[in-house]
């Protein structure tokens, strides 16, 4: 049997990985300022992950959601004392697609209303209604389409508020910063406009933070630099550093009803285990002070660069914006320097993701690097 060959691929073959490197067959020493899509959060092989996995499936690896598993219960009290959002529940499931279907589907069930309002060039995922409220016709099979939804440009809040008022709306669904899209995100006045017409109307504001989320912006989420209360919000990615896991944060205002939300794998032992060793890592390594942190030196020390139009994002989720089309230039930096980046809609857009724990001197390696293969 041969793939079903879905991904055109960079010829690399990573076999090992510590910190922000990685390695190939031939022992080439790679930094990864991308981190496989921005899911690499506290590093590479953390020792205490690793310890924390490894121990685990010792004892236990996985058994159905119909047994007691007090590793869930760890999980969420961990996650929602580091967040700061003790007021929600959490549901756990997969991935990030499976985090957004549930939300959506929880927003239909609960407003008995079924029309959703998405934004251009969101990327939600996916499985159906996910990929469904995803900006981008050519992954949305006829089956997906017949979801209704309704794309409308970031930051016309005139337009949110006409379309909220024809009544038959379930749910906002929005990026915390839009990560496929290309970096673009809502304005502070926006999201607390947003979250204002649906409070008044029984539409639930969905906060899709599984590529903005888990300290990568320099905040747990990064609705927080807006100061809003999302009425539910989704996370993957960064959330297992690596192990697939997803989780659906549900304000403590909508109740749970046995059955209607379920996965079979989803919040396992060791799903769990790998989400509990990120967030006790994060904390104890202050991964998100790191972030502040570099995110700063990141934003000065670019400014060397002439030839970047612009930098969008904010901490470790970023976007450098130049006046041509960057694929011949992460090609270079990737099989010239040694540098994974990445790339998204705005395809003159350098999408940077690096783990949380980048330092100054990686932040130096990599505009070093740009400038050789600008010059
Ligand atoms: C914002 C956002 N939502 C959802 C997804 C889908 O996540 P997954 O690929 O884990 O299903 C992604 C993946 O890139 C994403 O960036």
């Amino acid at each position: 049997m041969e793939l079903f060959d879905v991904y055109p691929l960079y010829n690399v073959t990573p076999v090992k990985a510590e910190g922000v490197y990685v390695w190939d067959e031939n022992d080439i020493k790679y930094l990864d300022f991308y981190g496989g899509h921005g899911v690499i959060s506290i590093g590479h092989t953390h020792p205490d992950y690793v310890k924390s996995l490894s121990e685990q499936l010792g004892k236990i690896g996985f058994y159905s959601n119909s047994i007691v598993n007090p590793l869930q219960q760890e999980l969420a009290h961990k996650l929602g004392k580091l967040s700061g959002c003790e007021n929600y529940n959490l549901f756990l499931c997969n991935s990030g697609a499976e985090a957004n279907e549930n939300a959506l589907k929880l927003a239909s069930f609960e407003t008995g209303k079924s029309r959703i309002i998405s934004f251009k060039n969101a990327f939600h995922g996916r499985t159906s209604a996910a990929v469904a409220v995803t900006d981008n016709p050519s992954i949305n099979a006829s089956l997906n389409l017949q979801q209704e939804v309704t794309f409308l440009p970031l930051n016309d809040i005139e337009l949110v508020i006409h379309e909220i008022g024809k009544g038959d709306v379930a749910a906002v669904i929005i990026e915390g910063i839009q990560g496929v899209g290309g970096l673009d995100e809502g304005t502070t006045e926006f999201f607390q406009e947003v979250q204002k017409e649906c409070n008044e109307n029984n539409v639930l504001l969905i906060l899709d933070e599984v590529q903005s989320g888990y300290g990568r912006s320099g905040e747990f989420f990064a609705f927080q630099h807006h100061h809003i209360q999302p009425d539910v919000i989704t996370t993957a990615k960064g959330m297992g550093n690596g192990f697939p896991i997803g989780g659906v944060l549900i304000s403590d205002k909508y109740k749970a009803k046995y059955g209607s939300l379920g996965t079979t794998f989803g919040g396992n032992h060791l799903a769990c285990a790998a989400g509990i060793a990120v967030l006790d890592v994060m904390e104890k390594e202050k991964l998100m002070e790191n972030v502040k942190e570099v995110f700063q030196y990141f934003s000065e020390e670019i400014k060397t660069v002439p030839q970047i139009k612009k930098v969008k994002g904010k901490g470790l989720m970023l976007g450098v914006e130049f006046d041509f089309e960057v694929g011949e230039l992460r090609k270079k930096l990737i099989f010239d320097k040694y540098i994974f980046t990445g790339g998204s809609n705005n395809k003159n857009l350098l999408r940077i993701l690096p783990p949380l724990s980048a330092k100054k001197e990686h932040v130096d390696l990599f505009i070093n690097a740009l400038k050789e293969v600008l010059s």
